[in-house]
Parts: C-alpha cells; structure tokens; sequence
C-alpha cells in the first residue's frame, strides 16, 4: 500500500503533483482565463459585502494559513488576520456578519477548529472550511467548503495536504479577485498559468530529492537549527521548522531573516546549520545580507533559491538547492518540498519512525 516507497510519508510526498492536478481539476476553465467554484454556496454579492478575513487554524494548517493571508491580500486586498485556533476564541476578536472566517484543517476534525467555527457561526460571520475530508465536522458545519483533494493522508506529518492546501487558497484568491475586479482578466490568467505548471515543477524538484540527503544527514548530527526567510519564504519557514521538529525531534527555529539581528543572532555559532529561503527576487539582496550576518557567527548555509541564481550564489553560502521559477506568490508550492524532503531524511537517519512521530495524532480532537 506504499506503492513501493520506504514509508507513506515518502509516498504522500511524491504524490503531490497529483494532488495538485486534482484540486485544480475542474476549477480551471479549458482556456485557462478563469477560476469556477461551484461548490461556494455564497453568492457575489455576499463575496463583495466581505471586508475582512480571519483565517484560523492549527499546526500546518495554520501554515499554510499564513501563505493564504499573503495571497488574499495580494489579490484581493483585504485585510486578513490569522490566528491559532486554540488562541482565537479567547481574544475576543472582532468578528461581524461582513467578516469572513476561513478554518483550514486537513482532518476537519481538530477540536480548537472546530470551536474557532461555531464561534464564528455565533458572531454572525459566514465560515469557509478549506479540509480534505468530506464529511467531517468541520466540512458538515460550515457555510461553504472548498475541498482539496489530496487523498487520504496516513503518514502524521502533513505533506501533501498543506501543499494542497495552498493550491485552494490560490484558487479561492483568483476566484475572489476574479469576482471584484481587483485583478484584471489577464492577471488573474497569469497565476491560473503559473498554478498549471506547478505540477510539473514539483516532479522536477522530486527528482532531485537525493540531493539533499546529504545536507538532512549533516543536520541530523546537530541539536538545533535555523529555517529563515522573508515574506511567504517566512511561512514555508515555519512549516519546514514544524516538520523538522516533530519527526526528526531536533529543535529548531523559524525567523523572519531581518529579525535575526534583534537578539537571535547570538545563538549562532561556528557550524549551525542555517536553512535560508530565497525565493522572492524582490528581497533577495536583503536575504544574502542577512545570510552573511549568520555566516559572520560561522553559520553552515543551505540557500533553497530559484533557477538560474546557482553561479553567483555559491559565493555566499555552503550548499543550495534550485527550485523552478513561478510567480512570487506560489513558491511555497514549491519551496516547501525540499523542506518536507530534508526533514524525511534527517529522521531516516536518527532512525525514527517517520509515519508515526511520538506525541503527536493525526487528528487532535482535545482542547
Ligand atoms: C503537522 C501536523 C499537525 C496538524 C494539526 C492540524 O504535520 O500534522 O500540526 O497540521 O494538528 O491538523 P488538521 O489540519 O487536521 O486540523
């Protein structure tokens, strides 16, 4: 049933250029100019009236929630908040029948969700539930669902329900700026263009998945390390810190590169591994300046950056991994493989179980 990989989450991993293709099934038109979602219940009128976005959620979820905030705001521009569903409730946040309230969750049946849905619900304010289980909890009890289509997911780390997770946020980010206008046709064409050649993209990264065996082997011979970035690079960050975490149970740090120097830095040292994401060309001078800060304290430097920067960039760190050019907003789709690649081989080899990390289900259904 591991169709002839050592473990599932090997397996989910390499499976998500089809989850790709099958949540971006039918949602694309044929000539690629437009995004239909049919499943939405709510109509363009509710979608206009909409003028904040809370997006709640836990764990990669919340992850990939944080990508999502990104793309809203970028394609839409409305203001989004995200928040950990286990924090929401108790904050008193402002939520009005013009609010909209995106849960994301993979089981659709995390207990914190669950309750950030039903409070909500109380409020006043209309609920999208972005889940891979149809007839879940949360799928049962939200106004509207966007279904990813991922498949079912066995290993507990989440792999490729968090990179389908992006593809819906992508999709419904198209879809709500489709519906306002606040991206023209050819815009909106663009990122549909981009999102149909991600696919493709993933396989080409996956077949270069040995090559950062060695680096997860290195890793696996230190008690803690650094993910950095900028931008959406900084939310991939966080899912490639969480991931390393729970199955490889070294610690490790995610930051936003420009915070490093505000205290962190001191904890570099001669040979802490630095795993640095440059995926956004606008802020790439900015992260090799923040990348030569870590190697000033004799950081180790693994830079994840796009095609065709390998020549110059080898002056400034020890290894790098290419990842295939898309659009500035849907790199995550792509930059987080590597991530989820590295920390698979650092726990193959501490030898952990990799499917079924200690202290932690694959559905948390406590408070
Ligand atoms: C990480 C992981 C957890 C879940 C979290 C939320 O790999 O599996 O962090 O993402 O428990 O779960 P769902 O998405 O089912 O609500």
């Amino acid at each position: 049933e591991k169709a002839g990989f050592d473990h599932f989450m090997l397996k989910e991993v390499h499976e998500q250029p089809k989850a790709y293709r099958d949540t971006m099934r039918g949602r694309i038109s044929d000539d690629g100019r437009s995004v239909a979602m049919p499943e939405l219940k709510m109509t363009a009128e509710q979608l206009k009236g909409i003028n904040r976005v809370h997006i709640v959620a836990c764990g990669t979820a919340l992850h990939a929630g944080l990508v999502g905030k990104n793309v809203i705001e970028s394609l839409v521009r409305i203001p989004v908040e995200t928040d950990v569903a286990s924090e929401y409730r108790y904050r008193s946040p402002i939520i009005t029948p013009e609010t909209l309230v995106i849960v994301v969750s993979q089981s659709g049946e995390t207990a914190d969700t669950l309750a950030a849905l039903r409070e909500a619900q109380r409020c006043g304010a209309r609920v999208l539930a972005i889940t891979n289980v149809v007839g879940s909890s949360v799928a049962r009890e939200a106004d509207d669902v966007i279904i990813t289509l991922a498949g079912p997911e066995i290993a507990v780390a989440s792999t490729k329900a968090y990179s389908s997770q992006l593809i819906a946020f992508f999709l419904f980010g198209a879809f709500w700026a489709q519906t306002l206008g606040t991206k023209s046709e050819a815009q909106v064409a663009q990122v549909l263009a981009a999102m149909e050649a991600l696919p493709e993209q993933v396989e080409k990264i996956l077949a270069q998945a040995e090559l950062l065996k060695e680096v997860a082997e290195s890793i696996s011979h230190h008690s803690s390390l650094f993910f950095i970035g900028r931008g959406v690079d900084y939310a991939v960050a966080m899912e490639g810190s969480l991931k390393l975490k729970e199955i490889s149970y070294i610690h490790s740090e995610a930051y936003a590169a420009g915070e490093l120097k505000h205290g962190t830095l001191a904890l570099i040292e001669e040979g802490t591994p630095v795993i640095a994401l440059l995926s956004q060309e606008d802020l790439y001078e900015k992260m090799l300046s923040n990348i030569k800060e870590t190697k000033a304290r004799g950081a180790d430097v693994l830079g994840i950056l796009n095609e065709g920067h390998e020549a110059e960039i080898s002056k400034s760190v020890d290894r790098y991994f290419a990842i295939p050019r898309t659009l500035p907003l849907l790199t995550p789709a792509l930059s987080v493989i590597p991530l989820q690649l590295i920390s698979y081989y650092a726990s193959l080899a501490l030898g952990h179980d990799v499917d079924k990390p200690r202290n932690l289900a694959k559905s948390v259904t406590v408070e």
